[in-house]
């Protein structure tokens, strides 16, 4: 069958990956009750479609900290992509940098910081890369991740702030969740890595990531931490993992430069607001003073659309990057995107607008279906 779309693509992933990676990549915490509902409650908004206006030529162009972007829609940080696929995060970078949009690299990566540098640098000569920062216990392993990824020609830094302790997830717990022995965590190869879940305490029950992150992550972060980055590297700093007004005035108070509204793709606290929920109240709060940008559940090119109506100024893709991987290395990513692409400029032409900065509030709306339910 041909894929049509990306939930197609995640239906492939679904068979041909094993279960300890499939589990890895697709649970959400707990119930998994916000990570059904980043998806569910885009279905709860409804696009205004305007008529009769010239829509043979959809520009979809931005603008963000000084670069030019094809589309508003990026790659996500996801850990350990070489599980979907052997090339890995080498595959998903060159898949975003030959479409010109950015892919985020996370902490806990399976291919180097240097490797996804010099990728991206081969299919083009405006790398789109951030890097994504966890904190460690020890400040030389973070500042060392910081110089690295300043090296190897990565934009901004995005710090994610919604991980102090792994989020409960059973299906990592029930069948123990273990990186491949071929593979490692290899941006900080001296960071503890080497237990096995099997083996964990009673009582300790998690998986080998969780202790992962109990061994080698800083609980202890504050703002003065968002403080302390900033003054040790010149590259943007964007605060991953808002979702509350108060917050989101605290990133601009504390210098952020971009805010992206996100609940890890429902994988940390469960039963918390899906993103696009959270989206409004996170905008208003900050007052067009920084960038808010969104990920979580975004899987048609309407949800795009319906982010930017309520203001977020681009999107992330996680999990359909893996699927992609899965389906095809770096071609099926491409696939992901292009299907992602021109479902939102369809989604763009039939609703009227020829540019990004025509989507505004006035093209949404909560469906009254669910509005009734209230
Ligand atoms: C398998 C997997 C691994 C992830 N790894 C990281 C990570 O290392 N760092 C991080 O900040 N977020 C991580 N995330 C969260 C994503 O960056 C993003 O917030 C989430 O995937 C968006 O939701 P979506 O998968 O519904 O698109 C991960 C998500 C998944 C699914």
């Amino acid at each position: 069958m041909k894929i049509a779309c990306l939930n197609d693509l995640e239906d492939y992933a679904k068979g041909a990956l094993d279960s300890n990676a499939m589990n890895y990549y697709s649970s959400g915490s707990q119930d998994m009750i916000t990570l059904r509902d980043n998806q569910n409650a885009f279905d709860r908004y409804q696009i205004r479609p305007r008529v009769l206006r010239d829509v043979s030529k959809i520009n979809t162009n931005f603008e963000l900290f000084g670069q030019k972007f094809d589309y508003p829609i990026f790659i996500a940080a996801t850990a350990m992509q070489k599980m979907a696929h052997v090339t890995g995060e080498v595959g998903s970078v060159r898949a975003a940098n030959s479409r010109n949009i950015n892919y985020c690299l996370s902490s806990i990566s399976t291919s180097t910081i240097e490797e996804v540098g010099k990728a991206a640098e081969q299919v083009s000569n405006n790398t789109r890369l951030w890097f994504q920062l966890y904190i460690y216990n020890d400040k030389n392993k973070t500042l060392d991740l910081i110089r690295r990824a300043e090296a190897s020609g990565f934009k901004a830094i995005i710090l994610t702030v919604d991980t102090p302790y792994l989020g409960r997830r059973l299906p990592d717990i029930r069948n123990p969740f273990k990186l491949p022995s071929h593979l490692s965590l290899i941006n900080i190869s001296s960071a503890k890595q080497d237990f096995d879940s099997q083996t964990l305490k009673s009582g300790e029950n998690s998986s080998w990531l969780a202790r992962y992150f109990a061994e080698n992550i800083n609980p202890s972060l504050t703002w003065d931490d968002l403080v302390w980055i900033k003054s040790v590297t010149h590259l943007p700093i964007i605060v991953k993992g808002v979702l509350v007004a108060e917050d989101a005035k605290l990133c601009v108070k504390y210098g952020a430069d971009a805010i992206i509204v996100s609940n890890h793709g429902g994988r940390q606290l469960d039963s918390i607001p899906a993103t696009i929920d959270s989206l409004a109240e996170v905008v208003a709060a900050v007052n067009s003073k920084i960038p808010v940008l969104l990920d979580g559940g975004v899987r048609k090119g309407t949800d795009v659309f319906k982010a930017l109506a309520l203001g977020a100024t681009a999107v992330f893709v996680g999990r359909p990057n893996l699927w992609g991987l899965a389906y095809n290395g770096e071609d099926g990513v491409k696939l992901m995107l292009d299907l992602l692409f021109e479902e939102f400029r369809l989604a763009m032409a039939l609703s009227g607008c020829t540019s990004l900065s025509q989507i505004n509030e006035n093209y949404i709306k909560a469906s009254p279906y669910f509005a009734s339910k209230l």
